[in-house]
């Protein structure tokens, strides 16, 4: 069965920004924000404290969190890597932060500079004084489909990951295809490797990028597994500036055309969010690889 409501996990001024060769102003950013909220989207992630020299697109975090409006009613969650990210989160006042972890021995090291092992020991404190601060943690596993340079990832591999994750106190885990070559069969294997481990559906996410064309089939696949919560990213933005192959998330106003199709509640206006988008587009000087902005917006 299907369910008959989702929550859309918008990641377009994060993973989409994150990979724009050009940095987008502060004040775009934030206005791209209101939009999104405007749009009826309640989950807005919205960007990263990270060290500001691997991603120097998103070294505005700090400002861009004290110019938004951060409404009530909408969580904003940020990407944070290790205790240092946590303070400047903390300081920002942010409530919610996501870590993100790597299904692979190689990503672990591209994308953190650690090992697999010592991914662990790096978020172990963050999580901690982070429920400690009453804040939620996210967690994110990369490469939990295809690995660039390891090839197709075990499930079993990303599932005890996910695992390690899940007992640290983390309250979801999204599973991301970073390079886009799972498909539906695949979403499927890896979300039962999950439940397998004891992981519910209740606590997992799905994040895929489009890279190959399956990230609507492969939600939909997730959607059937009892998955309810789905990462997109507004007009397909998106990649990631460690794995060269990766492009845009699954696009928020394609998932959105296809959960009206099947009657899946969502909460967001589909006109405002093409919109949105094709602002978006002009700002960065490029259209949108959405097909459904491009259908809507011809
Ligand atoms: P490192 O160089 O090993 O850091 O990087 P370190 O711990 O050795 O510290 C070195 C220096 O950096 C120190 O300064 C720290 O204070 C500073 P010094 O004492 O030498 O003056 N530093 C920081 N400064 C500001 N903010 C921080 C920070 N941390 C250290 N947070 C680190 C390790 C994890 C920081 C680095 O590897 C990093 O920032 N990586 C982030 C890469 C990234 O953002 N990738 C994209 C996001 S993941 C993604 O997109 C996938 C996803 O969408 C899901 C999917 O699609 O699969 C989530
Ligand atoms: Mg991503």
């Amino acid at each position: 069965g299907l369910p008959d409501r989702i929550t859309v996990y918008e990641v377009g001024a994060r993973d989409g920004l994150q990979n724009e060769k050009t940095v987008v102003p502060v004040e775009v950013k934030a206005e791209f924000l209101d939009r999104l909220a405007d749009a009826g989207l309640a989950t807005l992630e919205a960007t990263s404290f990270v060290h500001p020299k691997w991603v120097p697109q998103l070294a505005d975090a700090a400002d861009l969190l004290e110019r938004l409006d951060r409404r009530d009613g909408i969580d904003y969650p940020v990407l944070v890597p290790n205790e240092r990210g946590l303070d400047r989160a903390l300081d920002a006042g942010v409530r919610h932060i996501a870590i993100f972890a790597s299904a692979t021995e190689t990503f672990a090291r591209k994308n953190l500079n650690r090992t697999l092992d010592e991914q662990f020991t790096m978020f172990a404190p963050v999580v901690k004084r982070a429920r400690g601060e009453g804040l939620r943690v996210r967690a994110y596993v990369s490469m939990a489909f295809g690995d660039p340079w390891e090839g197709a990832v075990p499930p079993a591999q990303v599932a005890a990951v996910g695992k390690r994750l899940v007992e640290m106190g983390c309250w979801q885990l999204s599973l991301g295809d970073t390079v886009g070559t799972g498909t539906p069969g695949h979403a499927e294997a890896v979300i039962d490797a999950c439940v397998a481990a004891g992981i519910g559906t209740d606590a997992l996410a799905v994040h895929f990028h489009d890279t190959y064309g399956q990230a609507l089939a492969n939600t939909l696949a997730a959607l059937r597994c009892g998955v309810t919560t789905v990462d997109a990213s507004a007009g397909g933005l998106g990649g990631c500036p460690y794995a060269a192959s990766a492009t845009g998330n699954l696009a928020t106003e394609d998932l959105v055309w296809m959960l009206d199709g099947l009657g899946i509640a969502h909460g967001a206006d589909l006109e405002a969010l093409v919109a949105t988008s094709a602002w978006m587009a002009g700002k960065l000087g490029r259209p949108s690889p959405s097909r459904v902005v491009r259908a809507l917006n011809g």
